[in-house]
């Protein structure tokens, strides 16, 4: 047992030193450190030394630690979770920074939810549980795994504290030794964060990429997720590939196999809307052109999965240069998938004539943009030495190989 011992705490003033993190969890899931926490759930992380001397008055020292870094992980696992679910799981921060979102998660168990016939999911790779509570809300039944024993752990205490212990199993063991043949589906997490930062090499996940699509092959339904930025080479025909964004942010790709998909196509969804673009197959190359009346800037995921070809169709449009993922077009189009704007000017790059031009039209507020170019948006706001009533966006880019500036403003507004 661990110094921190759930029962006989080691007194106000316990001895520091390194703490047994197992022993140090259950101690946070005891009445004192349940309390402890709930006290901490709204305090500056700013005051931690003041609040930490306060309570080492009347509580262990490595409880009170064990509290204070938890309340600092639920802080932070808001953005993911929300606010009323962060404040009753439990995190690492490995767990915190590798969780899926709730809104992504939702998303992918209602997608399995919606096929009929997916009723069990062995989620390989669970972590702190993010995918697997999304799944058991989905009313799926989810055998959760993890090898590392704290992460499996946590997993385990945040389906008891939201109510789904009845629906997700948490087994602690390597996920190359589970036997997937019992469930519907399979999900794959890889973790995709070692020792040294992200990795990027598909084959230097844990597990690697290659077992976990044999993984997904041999099971009559599967969905892996993968770094967005993978590259298509190494996605593969049997998959169908989609990414995800969610208030314009890319979260991540997500290879879907079985029954109810399409292998060999690409898909963007867009979250929260959940607006979703599909090609069958790869795209021909979209033409290129000048700049017309119209820019518009596709969202992430639609780049990402190689639909701006697409978008192109639809609006009538062409590129702005084979290389740039801005589309333009003379007559306006909208959609889920870009961001309209309205471009009035158009000059080569250079700051002088854009600082003349934006005080000319009394520009207080510039948004920047940039595709294909070097500049500092934050240091080109600065030499601009903004001053005036009106705004206006700058994209800097490159026109036919040209470093150009367009300036201009979002349609309708
Ligand atoms: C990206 S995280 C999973 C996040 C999870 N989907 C969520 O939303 O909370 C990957 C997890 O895989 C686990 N892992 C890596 N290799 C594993 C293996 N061979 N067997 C079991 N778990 C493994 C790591 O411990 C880590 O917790």
């Amino acid at each position: 047992m661990g110094r921190v011992n759930a029962t006989t705490p080691t007194g106000p003033a316990g001895p520091a030193g390194p703490t047994d993190p197992l022993a140090a969890f259950a101690a946070l899931r005891t009445p004192e450190g349940a309390e402890l926490l709930a006290g901490l759930r709204d305090h500056d992380p700013a005051r931690e030394l003041a609040t930490a001397t306060r309570l080492r008055r009347s509580h262990p020292a490595d409880l009170v630690s064990a509290a204070l870094g938890q309340a600092r992980l639920r802080q932070r696992a808001v953005a993911k979770f929300g606010a009323e679910d962060a404040h009753r799981m439990f995190f690492t921060p490995n767990g915190v920074e590798q969780a899926t979102r709730t809104s992504v998660a939702t998303y992918r168990a209602e997608r399995f939810a919606r096929l009929g016939g997916v009723r069990s999911v062995a989620d390989l790779c669970c972590g702190i549980g993010g995918d697997a509570i999304a799944l058991a809300r989905a009313g799926i039944r989810v055998l959760a795994v993890d090898r590392d024993p704290l992460t499996a752990e946590v997993a385990r205490a945040n389906a008891a504290a939201l109510g789904l212990a009845g629906l997700i199993e948490v087994r602690c063991a390597d996920v190359t030794e589970i036997d997937t043949s019992p469930y519907d589906a399979v999900f794959v997490d890889p973790a995709r964060r070692g020792g040294r930062g992200r990795i990027f090499d598909p084959e230097a996940y844990s597990p690697p990429l290659s077992w976990a699509t044999a993984a997904a092959l041999k099971a009559p339904r599967a969905a892996l997720k993968i770094a967005p930025g993978v590259p298509h080479e190494a996605i593969g025909p049997r998959a169908e590939a989609e990414w995800i964004s969610d208030g314009g942010d890319v979260k991540e790709a997500v290879l879907w196999f079985g029954e109810g998909f399409a292998p060999g196509s690409f898909r963007a969804t867009l979250l929260p809307s959940a607006a979703t673009l599909v090609a069958a197959a790869p795209l021909p190359a979209p033409p290129v052109g000048p700049v017309a009346r119209y820019l518009y800037e596709p969202d992430g995921a639609v780049i990402r999965a190689h639909l701006v070809a697409d978008i192109v169709e639809r609006c009538g449009g062409w590129l702005i240069d084979e290389t740039i993922a801005y589309v333009t077009s003379e007559t306006p189009y909208e959609s889920p998938y870009t961001t309209a704007y309205e471009i009035t000017d158009r000059l080569p790059f250079g700051m002088k004539k854009l600082k003349a031009l934006l005080r000319e039209r009394e520009v207080g507020v510039l948004t920047v943009k940039k595709r294909g170019s070097a500049v500092e948006p934050e240091e080109l706001r600065r030499r601009m030495k903004l001053r005036g009533p009106h705004s206006a966006t700058v994209f800097l880019t490159r026109v036919a190989g040209a470093p150009t500036m367009l300036i201009g403003h979002p349609v309708g507004r």
